[in-house]
């Protein structure tokens, strides 16, 4: 069964903050990034280090577009694993070394001055 579960005020998440909460059993990362939020469970598909609280950055690319010269992109948008500094989209939830996995997002609501993650 799907339910809202209360975050937190909205001023306490101003943009690019983070706060980590315990929902159901889980730790549950929820983000700011430029005004939209964004919910990430709290473990690197690593080796479950806590994902959450790692450094909020952006990510060296190189690619044919950039002719595969090195360039600074994604500011804002990218968690930074503490543990091996593993690195996932946060609006995505994708791993950039690993394409192919993802982890699980949350929705995340406003009303009344709140934030809610649906699980
Ligand atoms: S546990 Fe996250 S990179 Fe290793």
């Amino acid at each position: 069964m799907t339910r809202e579960y209360l975050v937190c005020e909205i001023d306490e998440l101003p943009i690019g903050g983070r706060i980590v909460v315990r929902v159901r059993n889980r730790e549950i990362g929820v983000f700011n990034v430029g005004g939209k939020y964004y919910a990430l469970p709290n473990v690197c598909i690593h080796q479950n280090g806590p994902l959450c609280l790692g450094a909020v950055s952006g990510t060296l690319n190189a690619s044919l577009e950039t002719e595969w010269k090195l360039e600074w992109s994604h500011e804002g948008d990218i968690l930074v694993c503490p543990w091996h500094s593993m690195e996932y989209n946060i609006t995505t939830g994708e791993s950039l070394p690993f394409r192919n996995r993802q982890l699980p997002t949350f929705d995340v609501l406003v009303h009344d001055g709140r934030i809610f993650v649906r699980m």
